[in-house]
């Protein structure tokens, strides 16, 4: 069973509007949706914003859906050069760029008496992701690298630098990390699958509803993609 997360509606709306539909049940004031996407048996579910929300919406996958595979879509900021609004970027691993235990001595972004820094993603996952972007958006530049995720929205050159030089991430978002987290300690694979909406400091505040949709649109032709290589 493939458990979807999307933190937004207009994230998961158009895959739950593809989806045959089995069985809807609500917890923890999130509707999970079960039924077949391209075939695969998956479980669709908007988990809100935020790290917090994200992990318990994958521990509820887990618990309740029985899961065995996580997979994130949806938009985040580029902190690459390299990386324009509109390009996909898949995760090889994520890690909370806000998670600060130095004063203790624990490296900066590790959680304090975990083992990693970061959580690595299923390569398997992330190979057959890129394949499914060849078909789905044969146009669109595709990267794999680290996710970054905090529970901040990043706008600013200052803050953006600092996570760059902190973790060298492709990219910031806000629930990835709380996801990946939930499958290490669940030892179940994610992957991570995000559309670059905006670069992350404010040179774009002003398209962000236009970029925003165009991203969203490539994740989700992504994921449909991605469901028949699974
Ligand atoms: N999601 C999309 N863009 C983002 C940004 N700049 N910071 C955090 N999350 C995001």
């Amino acid at each position: 069973m493939i458990g979807i997360i999307g933190a937004m509606e207009d994230e998961v709306e158009t895959l739950k509007a593809d989806m045959e539909i089995e069985e809807v049940i609500t917890k923890a004031s999130m509707t999970f949706c079960k039924g077949r996407l391209e075939g695969q048996e998956v479980v669709i579910v908007r988990s809100g914003i935020g790290k917090v929300n994200a992990g318990i919406c994958a521990q509820i996958l887990v618990d309740c859906f029985h899961v065995d595979r996580l997979i994130n879509t949806g938009i985040a900021g580029s902190l690459d050069v390299r990386i324009d609004i509109g390009d996909i970027v898949i995760s090889t691993d994520a890690l909370h760029h806000d998670m600060d235990a130095t004063e203790f001595g624990d490296p900066r972004g590790q959680v304090p008496r975990m083992d990693v820094l970061s959580f690595p993603a299923d390569m398997e996952l992330v190979q057959k992701a890129v394949q499914a972007n060849e078909t789905a958006n044969p146009d669109i530049h595709t990267f794999t690298g680290r996710v970054a995720s905090g529970d901040q929205f990043v706008a600013s050159a200052e803050v953006k630098q600092q996570i760059v030089e902190d973790f060298h991430p492709l990219c910031v978002e806000m629930e990835g990390a709380g996801i990946a987290q939930a499958a290490y300690l669940n030892k179940i694979s994610y992957v991570i699958i995000r559309a670059i909406s905006d670069k992350a400091d404010n040179s774009a505040v002003m398209d962000y509803p236009a970029f925003e949709k165009k991203a969203i649109s490539h994740s989700v032709r992504l994921v449909k993609e991605l469901m028949k290589l699974l």
